[in-house]
């Protein structure tokens, strides 16, 4: 691994750690919220989480550009050096007290993610990747499941904030894998999902509307397990899309096509 890489995972882990102590300090104390949405939150520890972040992040590259989900979008002098931050991802399992949500910190070069580091202050499971040099959770290897039908997969999911708007539209993706694989958890933390599909917890994933804070960090993990990402036609991931579908890599097929008959 080069130096400039370890330091780079060392800044992401140091800050997600330091996130984590403030995360576990506070999930079961009262909430400070405020509504950004009808039904999309935010409690003054993401911002809390999001400040200690990103002064970390700039105490070591203080010409990187940041872009964190609530207060934060920063050009830096090297812009081609951006990191993509979700300082809370799973704010309303956090604002309940569900004990299900992360912290999610992406380094991108030139317009790729390069490292990837998303944090579970709670089981303290951290899952890292390094773009083609793989995955790890708590620093052991970690691969995709090997179940290689959707009658057999365990899947997760989420609804955007516009649920109560387009919901017919969000269930009829629910309906088309609910009657085809083996179950469905919604489990509220994008990040972690992903994470979940990188080391076989889960064996499939889709959401409509992520934003790359939810993403960034998450789909490089899945890659480099093994898994596969791609939007919901086939064609290529971004995530800067409006939609995600990664696997292990074995079901990809039977999900997209799925995904196709509720399209056409
Ligand atoms: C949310 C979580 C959730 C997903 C939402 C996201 P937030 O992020 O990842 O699982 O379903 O679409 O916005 O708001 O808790 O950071
Ligand atoms: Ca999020
Ligand atoms: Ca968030």
């Amino acid at each position: 691994m080069n130096h400039e890489i370890v330091g780079f995972l060392a800044t992401a882990w140091e800050a997600a750690n330091a996130a984590g102590e403030i995360i576990r300090g506070s999930w079961q104390q009262p909430k400070l919220i405020d509504y950004k949405g009808a039904i999309d939150l935010v409690t003054s520890v993401d911002k809390e989480c999001e400040r200690t972040i990103v002064e970390m992040i700039r105490r070591n590259y203080p010409d990187h550009s940041i872009l964190a989900e609530e207060e934060t979008n920063l050009e830096g002098a090297q812009r081609d050096y951006r990191w993509i931050v979700d300082p809370l991802d799973g704010t309303t399992n956090f604002a309940h007290g569900y004990p299900q949500f992360s912290i999610s910190i992406a380094l991108e070069h030139a317009g790729q993610v390069i490292v990837g580091l998303v944090y579970d202050p709670l089981r303290r499971e951290c899952f890292r990747a390094i773009k083609d040099q793989g995955a790890t959770l708590n620093g052991s290897p970690i691969r995709t499941s090997a179940v290689n039908e959707l009658d057999k997969a365990l899947l997760a999911t989420g609804f955007p904030y516009d649920r109560r708007e387009n919901a017919d539209f969000y269930l009829s993706f629910f309906k088309v894998f609910l009657i085809r694989c083996q179950g469905i958890r919604r489990n509220g933390s994008a990040a972690l999902d992903l994470c979940y599909v990188a080391c076989g917890r889960i064996d499939g994933f889709w959401e409509l509307k992520l934003k790359p804070w939810d993403i960034a960090a998450g789909a490089l993990i899945v890659a480099e397990a093994g898994g596969e990402l791609s939007k919901f036609s086939g064609d290529q991931f971004t995530i800067w899309g409006d939609e995600t579908l990664a696997s292990n890599g074995s079901i990809h097929a039977e999900m997209l096509t799925a995904l196709k008959l509720n399209c056409a």
